[in-house]
């Protein structure tokens, strides 16, 4: 019997042979057998119709790497790869936005190209790469055109501060580009820059500009850059945060996020996140590591699922979810206010971090070093406000939530603090340093109730949102 490599393959067959392996997960030698085992068990040009499937037809030319096109429903996202460092934050983004149930086609600039190549793009996206405005090539080119018309979104991540001076000027001389002029659909930016050129006044009314023309922003983030010894804003949002912005968006009877479509349409809920300020003096505070992620999360998952969604939130550098009632607060005792003001509403979720002490006497003016011996710094105990309104006899919402942050002893804690507290539910969760659960994107919760405990896997902050409010709008329908 013959026997074939993949090296005696021509050009052509062996690109679309590594593109159909990378999308199945498997080596091309295995892809091979899959083809041949399929084959035997068909008749005619099956094998052939396998790598080539005749409609639509895939045929990857030298600027554009075409696959089959999604279902009908799934929302269609246009992502267009800048080129930035972050670029390599993408191929992620591709992933996390086709786990939320979208089809994904992308446009690469010629400097994104410097980063991350259109085959790994293409080995994740399910709609194509494309790079060129104009392909001579191609008979299958699509155009910038159709590529902004069939799009639900476009997604520009990384936005480089170059990119954004051309949408916010409207130039049009690459597929990017052109694109951006064309798209009558909603845009998301996803800025990512050195701090020091994000701040720059030109880049700033380049904002200004595109938010003018409806057009979403989210991020950047300030935390640590590429570029060794860069802090700063600038930094692209987590491919999540991005993922969830652009599903957010979309209208939520498109989106896979909204599969308990509007199963909370008609209730309120009323939300707390982020860390509280307790100042020491008007310069100073004493604060804590929580990002308000989980709790944002949280709150854009009631929003997509119809709630009106009230969120108190403490200082975080997050973008503001969409169709949600922000109220910005520093301190527990401001926190608390906010809270009791935004009453009456049928859930209640405590997500945030709220200092458990404050300095008693905080001062007016700011303390000065040098006196004598250093100042005593005495605390005295905050509201506690989930325990607060779970004890409420009149106006508690029917299911209050609070989250137990522990270090130890997660569960055996989180049980007294369900009584303590009078909550219906406690998301328990380990914050220990080393969980990189302060300030990352993922959690593991345990779900106690007076039932019992249900452990949930380790998963994304917005997949732990979706769960929760899943649980939730099944418990109060
Ligand atoms: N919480 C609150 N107000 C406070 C303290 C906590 O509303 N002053 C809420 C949190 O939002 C969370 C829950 O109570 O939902 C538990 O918070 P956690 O920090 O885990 O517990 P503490 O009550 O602070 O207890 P400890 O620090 O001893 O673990």
């Amino acid at each position: 019997m013959a026997s074939l490599t993949v090296r005696q393959i021509d050009d052509k067959l062996k690109t679309l042979l590594r593109l159909r392996a990378a999308k199945s997960g498997r080596s091309m030698e295995d892809e091979i057998r899959t083809i041949l085992r399929a084959a035997a068990e068909e008749t005619g040009n099956a094998a052939l119709d396998l790598i080539e499937p005749p409609n639509p037809p895939v045929h990857p030319p030298s600027s554009v790497t075409q696959k089959p096109a999604a279902a009908a429903e799934s929302p269609k996202i246009l992502l267009i790869i800048t080129g930035g460092i972050a670029a390599y934050k993408s191929l992620d983004l591709i992933r996390r936005l086709r786990e939320r149930g979208a089809s994904v086609r992308v446009v690469m600039t010629k400097a994104a190209q410097e980063f991350v190549t259109p085959l790994a793009a293409a080995a994740l996206a399910d709609g194509g790469v494309f790079t060129e405005l104009f392909d001579r090539h191609s008979e299958f080119d699509v155009g910038h055109i159709r590529l902004a018309r069939e799009a639900d979104i476009v997604v520009v991540a990384p936005c480089t501060a170059d990119f954004l001076a051309r949408v916010a000027h409207g130039l049009a001389d690459d597929l990017a580009s052109s694109i951006m002029l064309a798209a009558s659909c909603p845009v998301l930016l996803a800025p990512a820059m050195n701090p020091h050129m994000w701040r720059h006044p030109a880049t700033q009314r380049n904002i200004a500009r595109v938010s003018a023309d409806n057009v979403h922003l989210v991020g950047p983030n300030t935390g640590e850059m590429a570029e060794r010894g860069e802090a700063g804003t600038g930094r692209m949002a987590e491919p999540n945060e991005i993922a969830q912005a652009a599903i957010s968006i979309l209208k939520p009877a498109r989106t896979a996020a909204a599969s308990i479509p509007q199963a909370l349409s008609n209730k309120s809920v009323l939300i707390t996140a982020g860390p509280t300020h307790e100042p020491i003096d008007p310069v100073r505070y004493i604060a804590n590591r929580s990002s308000g992620k989980q709790g944002y999360a949280i709150a854009r998952a009631a929003a997509d699922a119809g709630a009106e969604v009230t969120l108190v939130s403490g200082p975080v550098n997050l973008p503001e979810p969409p169709g949600v009632k922000i109220i910005r607060v520093e301190s527990a005792r401001e926190m608390l206010a906010a809270v009791e003001k935004a009453l009456p509403a049928d859930v209640a979720i405590f997500a945030a971090a709220v200092a458990d002490w404050r300095v008693a006497h905080a001062g007016t003016q700011k303390i000065k070093k040098g006196a004598a011996a250093m100042p005593p710094l005495e605390l005295t105990e905050n509201p506690d406000i989930l325990s607060t309104i779970a004890h409420r006899t009149e106006g508690r919402p029917k299911l209050v939530i609070g989250f137990a942050a522990e270090t130890e002893n997660v569960i055996a804690n989180a049980k007294s603090k369900l009584a303590r507290k009078g909550c219906d539910w406690i998301l328990a969760n380990d914050v220990s340093t080393e969980t990189g659960v302060m300030g990352g994107d993922r959690n593991t919760i345990h779900l106690v109730t007076a039932q019992g405990v249900t452990d949930w896997p380790e998963q994304s902050k917005e997949d732990v949102a979706q769960m929760l409010i899943t649980a939730v709008a099944k418990e109060i329908a």
